[in-house]
């Protein structure tokens, strides 16, 4: 009955965190099940916006698919490839970007941010790389795309160049829609995005299948739960990989922030690093956070955060042993993305053929 296609990329950053697992590769694991028609790229092209060295984004790219086989992403399950090895993705955004007006593209808050923290004046790349997402999703005319908050306005531009392209050279790409993640606990946002994202969530209606298999909260960093776990944030033990060792586990969690009421409880506003914990715990037991307070009752905050760093070790350790076992044979994983990418080619060929006759080549 299902006759979407998603379509979702993941930046080549190495070695995900706790954060890039809950917010959105266990949200991939359930979506693989759930639909027949699934592509997930390995979005290096996407990672030249930032500079980086090759030997770098190389090893990335086969950690970043070790990790997500190791979570249990299944290339028989979905089109899982690297971006670049499909040529037609940039050749379509150049058709694309010959719809999109500059203005639209400077307008876009992520243009803004991300030359401000590369303290650069900004290359065409990091410009135009909004229209590259628009030709990755609609070069399989995906129907469905899972995004988080901060690409809510990149998906919107994506609608707009399909509409665009429709009007000009007749109906052809469907308007892919977004599958937003749902929040657990029901806590507001304070991200900055002014609740955008929850009235687009609201918008979009509570009882679609997709969006229930997407149950998603922004994971805090350990050293300060007024910012998010991020692989970019400077701070020792602030953020925990999915292959950190038990050792390591257990320390980042000892040296998680608190506040000074012992007690464990859930308040997002006023008691943010214990509700953050609390969150954790909910999220890698799978049990609510009435479950998981109930099972806290009785302890003291230092005593709660070694059963929360138990929960994750019990969670990870077998995703480690794999992640550690998949590194260990390169060509296997090079295989996995070039097979993937063949499947994704046949499927882009006709549409992209397609594409090339209506404009006009
Ligand atoms: P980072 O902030 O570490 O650079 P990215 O921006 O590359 O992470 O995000 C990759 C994916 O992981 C996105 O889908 C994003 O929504 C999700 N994600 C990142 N950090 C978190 C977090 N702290 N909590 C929940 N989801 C997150
Ligand atoms: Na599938």
């Amino acid at each position: 009955t299902v006759v979407d296609r998603i379509f979702s990329g993941i930046q080549p950053t190495g070695t995900p965190h706790l954060g890039n697992y809950l917010g959105a590769i266990q949200n991939w694991v359930n979506l693989q099940e759930k639909c027949s028609s699934v592509l997930y790229s390995i979005m290096d092209m996407h990672s030249l916006t930032v500079p980086k060295e090759p030997a770098v984004l190389r090893q990335n790219i086969l950690d970043t698919t070790a990790a997500i086989l190791a979570c249990g992403i299944d290339p028989k399950k979905c089109f899982l490839f690297r971006q670049s090895l499909v040529p037609e993705h940039a050749e379509l955004a150049w058709i694309l970007g010959c719809l999109t007006n500059v203005p639209r593209l400077l307008r876009l808050p992520q243009w803004k941010m991300k030359r401000a923290s590369q303290n650069s004046e900004g290359t065409v790349g990091l410009l135009t790389y909004p229209v590259l997402q628009a030709a990755d999703i609609l070069l399989y005319k995906s129907t469905r795309v899972p995004v988080g908050e901060d690409q809510v306005l990149h998906l919107e531009l994506a609608q707009d160049i399909a509409q665009h392209f429709n009007k000009k050279y007749g109906e052809f790409f469907p308007v892919p829609k977004a599958i937003l993640s749902h929040r657990l606990g029901g806590e507001e946002e304070s991200d900055g995005t002014n609740g955008m994202f929850a009235k687009k969530r609201e918008e979009l209606g509570k009882d679609e299948a997709l969006h229930l298999c997407c149950t998603t909260k922004k994971i805090k960093s350990l050293r300060d739960p007024s910012v998010k776990m991020s692989k970019s944030d400077p701070q020792k033990l602030a953020t925990v990989s999915i292959a950190d060792s038990p050792d390591e586990i257990v320390l980042k969690f000892r040296k998680a922030v608190t506040d000074f009421t012992s007690e464990v409880t859930y308040d997002p506003a006023a008691r943010p690093g214990v509700s953050n914990l609390v969150s954790i715990h909910a999220a890698v037991t799978g049990l609510s956070i009435k479950e998981v307070l109930h099972q806290a009752t009785g302890l003291d905050t230092a005593h709660y955060k070694m059963v929360v760093a138990e929960s994750v070790i019990q969670k990870f350790t077998p995703i480690r042993n794999e992640i550690k076992k998949l590194q260990e044979d390169k060509s296997h994983l090079i295989k996995v993305l070039e097979d993937g990418a063949e499947k994704a080619k046949e499927l882009a060929a006709p549409i992209y053929q397609e594409i090339r006759r209506l404009v006009g080549f």
